[in-house]
């Protein structure tokens, strides 16, 4: 028989190598190959005998399927992030820093779904029983019928939660200390942990039960990535947040069964995670009205309207190559908006260090928060603190042109709600309220939003 050969895989993207590399070409981390079996754990034994599928129409399917059927854990920033609830038979990737609170929000939610009747185990890899239930008292959830296993090997694993009734909720906490008696692979690798998650996966279809995984994300990829993973699962959630700062955002980036983009908010606190349902209120917590250089944007997460401040400081550099620092959001976008501003609107920053900042320790995605940013910008150089009543939104493209965004009418009504009563934004946007005209100031372009808070 030949001799298997072995390979070489990215302990961070899973790419695989024929040779041993101290860098990986496929994502550019260092000293993240490792030498690996490939037939660890796949297609051992006897060969199965193909068995003829037949193949059904989409119309003879109509009426007989329903929605996927999900348990709602009640804990509504949870569930908003999960769409509804964790679908049955799926399996939900969990990943996030080590020590951001990941066993912390899963421990809640196994006691909530407790208290509501289900049958929860939590398998923890990383902590003893006794450590598990100590948390559990902390959090409150000590009186509930959570099931607790210590185990890492996947083999044992499944015989534990194979054992009497059938379990609605699984928790594997976490998938790196995953192994498995038929990978060859060191414990921690890919090989292991893609091994071990095939058979949680593989039981949560067969019996129904959601199987939420835990998987910690780290930058020297020393234990394999959960990106591995995240094409496994049907559901990738992180839990993300500043160690600074006492809240975390729970964010979907992929979901077969509802929307992504969607954000779940918590603030820590000694006796666990509390739910955050206004969370403008918590980014909008701590502002000085009065500091040029600070502008409210007003941003959609998902389906929700979320304010948040930018700040910016724009100051004299003594540096030959001036400064850029940006604190939760694109430094490339930055860069654009810079470049605008020079190019269009006569704002010379070339001899300026930048610093950006989004409060809070929040991160923005949206383009559409160009013109928070531009105002920021403007302001802080001009040392003219922006009016503390008035939000901004919109993208600016670069022509120095502003862009109308979806959901004006929303984010509108939020900025509403919590007391600001102008908004600047840009000109042909639709669905704005009605009968509060007037308060709205379109602008058309950047030069236009640079003379108006210059001016
Ligand atoms: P933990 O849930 O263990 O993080 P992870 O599983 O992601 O590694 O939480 C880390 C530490 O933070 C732990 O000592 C408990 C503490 N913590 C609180 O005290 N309150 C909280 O609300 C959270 C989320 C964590
Ligand atoms: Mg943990």
């Amino acid at each position: 028989m030949a001799k298997a050969k072995t390979q070489f895989v990215c302990q961070n993207c899973g790419t695989v190598h024929t040779r041993w590399a101290g860098k990986c070409e496929g994502c550019g981390e260092w000293n993240t190959i490792v030498e690996e079996d490939p037939m660890g754990g796949i297609g051992s034994g006897p060969g199965k005998m193909p068995k003829k599928g037949r193949p059904v129409t989409l119309t003879s399917l109509s009426g007989e399927i329903e929605e996927a059927p999900r348990i709602p854990t009640g804990m509504a920033e949870l569930d908003r992030a999960t769409g509804g609830g964790f679908v049955r038979g799926s399996a939900v990737l969990i990943g996030g820093d080590p020590g951001i609170g990941k066993s912390t929000l899963l421990m809640q939610a196994a006691a909530a779904l407790s208290r509501k009747g289900h049958r929860v185990i939590y398998v923890s890899g990383e902590e003893a029983v006794a450590q598990v239930r100590l948390r559990a008292q902390r959090l409150g959830a000590a009186e509930t019928d959570v099931l607790l296993a210590a185990e890492t090997n996947v083999e044992d694993i499944l015989a534990t939660i194979s054992e009497g009734k059938r379990p609605d909720l699984v928790i594997i906490d976490s998938i790196q200390t995953l192994w498995s008696d038929t990978a060859d692979s060191a414990p921690g690798t890919v090989t292991q942990v893609r091994t071990g998650v095939q058979a949680m996966i593989r039981f949560a279809k067969q019996t129904g039960a959601t199987m939420v995984l835990v998987g910690h994300v780290t930058k020297e990829g020393q234990i394999a990535g959960p990106r591995v993973v995240e094409h496994m699962v049907d559901a990738v959630l992180y839990f993300e947040g500043d160690r600074g700062h006492h809240y975390r955002i729970l964010r979907t980036v992929k979901n077969r069964f509802g929307p992504t983009d969607e954000i779940g908010v918590f603030e820590m606190s000694d006796r666990g995670l509390r739910e955050v349902s206004n969370p403008s209120e918590l980014f909008l917590g701590e502002r000085n009205e009065k500091a040029p250089g600070a502008a409210v944007f007003a941003g959609i997460e998902g389906t929700r309207p979320v304010l948040v401040e930018v700040q910016a400081l724009v100051a004299q550099t003594s540096l030959g190559t001036p400064r850029r620092a940006v604190v939760g959001w694109d430094s490339s976008r930055l860069a654009m908006i810079l470049a605008v501003l020079e190019a269009h609107c006569g704002v010379r920053l070339g001899q300026h260090d930048v610093y950006l900042n989004v409060a809070g320790g929040y991160r923005i995605s949206e383009p559409a928060a160009d013109m928070a940013i531009a105002s920021a910008l403007v302001s802080s150089l001009a040392g003219l603190a922006l009016p503390a009543d008035c939000v901004y939104f919109g993208e600016v493209s670069l022509s120095g042109a502003v862009r109308p965004v979806a959901h004006t009418g929303q984010r509108l009504k939020e900025a509403e709600k919590l007391g600001f009563s102008s908004a600047v934004l840009p000109a042909g946007s639709a669905d704005l309220p009605k009968g509060s005209a007037g308060k709205w100031r379109e602008v058309e372009s950047l030069p236009d939003l640079v003379a108006r808070i210059a001016g």
